[in-house]
């Protein structure tokens, strides 16, 4: 039985990660930080088998007892600090946990494998973010980096670190570059999923009205489910390599609120959504649309869900989660839900 650590389980793509591992066999090892961690329960709940082991991308002796007791053949280094808006308000602790914690899980599989990298096969969540100010359209892994972000900065350490002990150290290190990908279970602070659920509650009578950014900024939007496959079919193969992973479509913020309040019967939605100053970034993204053509050619991947049924998908959850909160149901969480309304199709 093959056994994968995952850190960042607690997370959207953890959660579908762990899944898809489990499906496949594997014994799933997931490395939680904190004493009392919120999201514990939420991971026991989807993914009960999963094994959480103690641990912070801070603290390189946590990570060396986890690799030990995991014993894994795999590890997916998905934990971070994720949020771009954040990263310049902390910009010091994301380059900490998103950058550095790279280096020191690295460093503890070095040490975990007495410097034997090879035998433990190695994925980094990097991003799109990474090509900031694009220099071309649509970027591809040969793109030039020009990150826009403390976060963009840190993921382009991390990035680099990756390829870096791959060419030193003979490690199967791969750096997956992966556009926005989202979900029901992608965090309120994401923008889809701040649209999602404020279109769900304005349909319900709940808020009036969401406050947002910049509605120009354009994204290549894929689903979480599909975008994990990618993570594990790069660690599959021979040789390790660094892959682009996209859908090739770009929407802009506006498009998503299009999509989003027609789902709920609303043509004109000016009126529901307000605009404030302090949501703009210092320094804006203002393009992605990725070419994921070798990951198609080279690991036969490709996405299977697209921009409308994503969006709609995400908006049928949020329509089910506030329904149970307007009728004062606190029994159940947001993932029974999930598990209900599934995947987009
Ligand atoms: P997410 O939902 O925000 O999950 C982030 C995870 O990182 C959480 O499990 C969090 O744990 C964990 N984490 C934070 N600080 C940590 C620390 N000090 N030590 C250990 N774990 C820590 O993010 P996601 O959307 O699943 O993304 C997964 C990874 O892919 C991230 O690295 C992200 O930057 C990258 N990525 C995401 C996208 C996307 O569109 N989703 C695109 C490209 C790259 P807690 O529960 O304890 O906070
Ligand atoms: N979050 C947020 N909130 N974004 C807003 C808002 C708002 O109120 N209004 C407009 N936006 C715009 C942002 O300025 C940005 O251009 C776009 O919506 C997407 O923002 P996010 O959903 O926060 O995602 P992101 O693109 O910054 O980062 C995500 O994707 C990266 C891959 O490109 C995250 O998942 C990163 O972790 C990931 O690396």
């Amino acid at each position: 039985m093959p056994r994968a650590l995952i850190t960042g389980v607690t997370g959207q793509d953890g959660l579908y990660l762990a899944e898809l591992l489990i499906a496949k066999g594997y014994e799933v090892f997931g490395l939680v930080r904190g004493q009392n961690n919120p999201r514990v329960p939420r991971v026991k709940q989807i993914v009960p088998s999963v094994r959480l082991l103690d641990g912070d991308l801070r603290d390189l002796p946590s990570l060396i007892g986890a690799l030990d007791a995991a014993q894994p053949d795999e590890v997916y280094n998905l934990g971070a600090v994720s949020f771009v808006g954040m990263s310049w308000q902390q910009a010091e602790l994301t380059s900490e946990i998103t950058g550095i914690g790279v280096l020191r899980m690295l460093e503890a599989i070095q040490i975990h494998t007495h410097n034997e990298m090879g035998r433990v096969r190695f994925y980094q969540a990097s991003s799109s973010e990474m090509f900031g100010k694009v220099r071309e359209v649509p970027q591809t892994e040969a793109t030039p980096f020009h990150p826009r972000s403390p976060y963009g900065v840190a993921k382009v350490f991390g990035h680099f670190m990756t390829v870096n002990y791959r060419e030193s150290y003979g490690a199967h290190a791969c750096s997956g570059i992966l556009f926005n990908h989202e979900s029901p279970r992608r965090g309120h602070e994401f923008v889809t999923r701040k649209v999602t659920r404020g279109v769900a509650r304005i349909a319900l009578g709940l808020q009036d009205r969401i406050t947002l950014g910049n509605l120009e900024a354009r994204r290549d939007w894929g689903f979480a489910g599909d975008y994990v496959e990618a993570m594990w079919l790069m660690l599959q193969q021979a040789e390790p390599d660094d892959y682009v992973i996209a859908t090739g479509v770009t929407h802009s913020v506006r498009d998503l609120l299009d999509v989003a309040f027609h789902r709920v019967g609303i043509g004109d939605w000016d009126r529901h959504v307000a605009q404030d100053p302090r949501l703009f970034r210092p320094a804006e993204v203002d393009l992605l649309v990725g070419d994921a053509s070798k990951a198609r050619s080279l690991l036969g991947w490709k996405p299977r869900s697209e921009f409308r049924s994503l969006v709609e998908t995400m908006v049928d959850h949020d329509l089910a989660v506030a329904r149970r909160e307007r009728h004062g149901s606190a029994g159940r969480s947001p993932d029974d839900v999930v598990r209900q309304t599934g995947g987009p199709g």
